[in-house]
């Protein structure tokens, strides 16, 4: 008695194995997040995210030639900012002499063909570190979206690509869309993070940026009112729905790994495409892991990065990116 089929010929060896691989990493794979941070030549490490950087617009200029002769072309721009900029309704982010805005410039006169995308929510601007206005211990869904539309609004005047609203307020894709066309950005695109969960990987991100929710009485503690519960599924089709109805170009799930059954639900069901998020929790975890020699990086970071796309993403945002191509370069 033999098998009737014997799976494993297809495994015999590597030349086997990569002509029948279904999933390839290649560079087009890949959305950089960078942290912009005032200053000359700051190039700070972030403490919960090894060899991840605050970069100034001179950093910054040096760091985007080097993701495009690594044939990285598109960036996903956060900035940090001062405290003293920072009030309940982020005006700041409106200011159009805002380094967000001078970001932008910076990577466009530097590398014009590098696509850039840029972080709209309220966050790194807000004194209370929420992603909307706070008012009587609530997050203001309405006057939030107004503002968040004004701020893509902002960032499409100073060259962005693409504005890529991380708030989860209901129906800002809407807002943001009707005031961009009518102020003729028609090509500027939107990638909704439309199923975002409220998630304890943001943690090192939140240092990053210095951005978490502060402590403060009548302030909500956590962004469970805006952001998704990591039990539900059915919830994540729902709010992708709707921001594509509402002009949304490109969808986002995120966190990555742990959310990957949510990728695949996905891309069975809408037909834009698909943006994942590894976030920086999930990059902490396999950096501190390496450094201590109990997981091998450059295997467990592919094997993640492959699994991301397997599940359904056209698009993944992670700060492995540079690692990743400079390994299968
Ligand atoms: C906030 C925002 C967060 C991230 C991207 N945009 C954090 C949060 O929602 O608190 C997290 C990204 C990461 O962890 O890498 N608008």
């Amino acid at each position: 008695m033999y098998p009737i089929k014997r799976n494993r010929r297809l495994r015999t060896n590597e030349a086997i194995r990569s002509l029948v691989r279904e999933t390839i990493i290649s560079p087009n794979d890949f959305l950089v997040p960078i942290f912009v941070v005032e200053g000359k030549g700051v190039k700070e490490e972030i403490p919960s995210m090894p060899n991840y950087f605050r970069l100034s617009l001179d950093m910054l200029e040096k760091e985007v030639k080097e993701l495009w002769t690594l044939g990285l072309k598109s960036v996903l721009l956060f900035v940090k900012i001062d405290d003293k900029l920072k009030d309940n309704k982020g005006t700041e982010a409106l200011n159009p002499k805002g380094l967000m805005q001078r970001a932008i410039k910076t990577v466009k006169n530097t590398c014009p063909d590098m696509l850039v995308m840029t972080d709209v929510a309220l966050d790194p601007f807000s004194s209370y570190g929420h992603d909307g206005i706070v008012e009587n211990g609530l997050i203001l869904n309405d006057e939030s979206s107004e503002v968040l539309a004004e701020m893509a609004l902002s960032h499409a005047q100073a060259g962005a690509d693409f504005v890529a609203p991380s708030d989860m307020m209901d129906g800002r894709i809407l807002e943001m869309r009707e005031l961009l066309e009518d102020e003729g950005f028609i090509n500027t695109g939107i990638m909704a993070y439309s199923a975002k969960y409220a998630s304890a990987f943001y943690g090192p991100f939140r240092d990053a940026l210095d951005s978490a929710p502060v402590n403060v009485v009548d302030v909500p503690k956590d962004k469970k009112t805006y952001q998704m519960d990591y039990a539900n599924r059915f919830e994540a089709l729902r709010e992708t729905e709707m921001d594509i109805e509402e002009g949304a170009d490109i969808v986002m799930v995120k966190p990555g790994l742990c959310y990957l059954d949510i990728v695949r639900d996905l891309k069975n069901e809408v037909d834009v495409p698909i943006a994942v998020y590894q976030v920086s929790g999930e990059y902490a975890m396999l950096k501190a892991a390496s450094e201590r020699g109990w997981l091998n990086h450059d295997a467990v970071m592919m094997e993640q990065v492959t699994a991301i796309k397997r599940a359904g993403a056209d698009i993944i945002a992670s700060y492995f990116a540079k690692d990743v191509v400079k390994l299968i370069s």
